[in-house]
């Protein structure tokens, strides 16, 4: 059985296409982060962000020993939910795919950590940039405190959307004996909304 994230690489790697624009949302120690811009490759380019300067300088240091141009890939150190102001002008309508591996830092201050208050106006704002058939992963820690209660307003959230405009989806373990992570998927609808048609534009709830 494949682990959470190794599902969101899979989901990651069905979808993506040299020359896409991608945003990891949580940087980490970049592993996601060097999965996107190899996916992608030198034509696309992956924008990661993270709060800390440590898991910044993990990423920055992985991509280069990985060979990944410095031109295909943006690290911003500031949180998620500045993801409109930080990105290009012309990439609303053009992210294929925006993965949030929440939690901590691995191996890092197991203190600061993803939470629903900034975590779900980031994941608002988006699935407002993501394109026609864009995916949004959230792969869910329930085990860690504060992780639980993350995880229930993300899914409350995604179980509320438009099922016309939204596909949502959770990839979990039913029978683990402890919180084992999980994945919410979220696609948008492939068809592109015209300019003109506002009742529908996407709705985010
Ligand atoms: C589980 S780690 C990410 C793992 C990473 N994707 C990897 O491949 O190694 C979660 C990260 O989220 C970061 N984080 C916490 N709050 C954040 C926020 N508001 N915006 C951006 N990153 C945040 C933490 O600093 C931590 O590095």
């Amino acid at each position: 059985m494949r682990s959470a994230v190794e599902y969101c690489h899979h989901l990651l790697r069905e979808r993506l296409l040299p020359g896409d624009l991608a945003v990891d949302a949580t940087a980490g120690n970049g592993h996601d982060t060097l999965f996107l811009a190899q996916l992608i490759g030198p034509e696309g380019k992956v924008f990661a962000f993270d709060v800390q300067a440590q898991a910044i300088t993990a990423t920055g240091q992985l991509l280069q020993r990985r060979g990944v141009p410095e031109h295909c890939y943006t690290l911003i150190q500031d949180s998620h939910t500045t993801l409109a102001e930080r990105l290009p002008a012309a990439a609303p309508g053009k992210l294929a795919a925006v993965i949030f591996n929440l939690g901590y830092l691995p191996g890092g201050d197991k203190t600061i950590i993803t939470c629903a208050r900034t975590t779900l106006p980031a994941v608002r704002t988006a699935l407002a940039l993501l394109r026609p058939g864009g995916l949004l992963l959230l792969v869910l820690y329930p085990g860690h405190a504060g992780g639980a209660e993350e995880a229930q307003v993300l899914r409350g959230f995604a179980s509320g959307l438009l099922p016309r405009q939204w596909q949502v989806t959770e990839y979990s373990t039913l029978n683990a004996r402890n919180a084992s992570p999980s994945v919410l998927v979220i696609e948008k609808a492939a068809t592109g909304f015209r300019p003109g048609q506002e009742s529908q534009r996407c709705q985010l709830q």
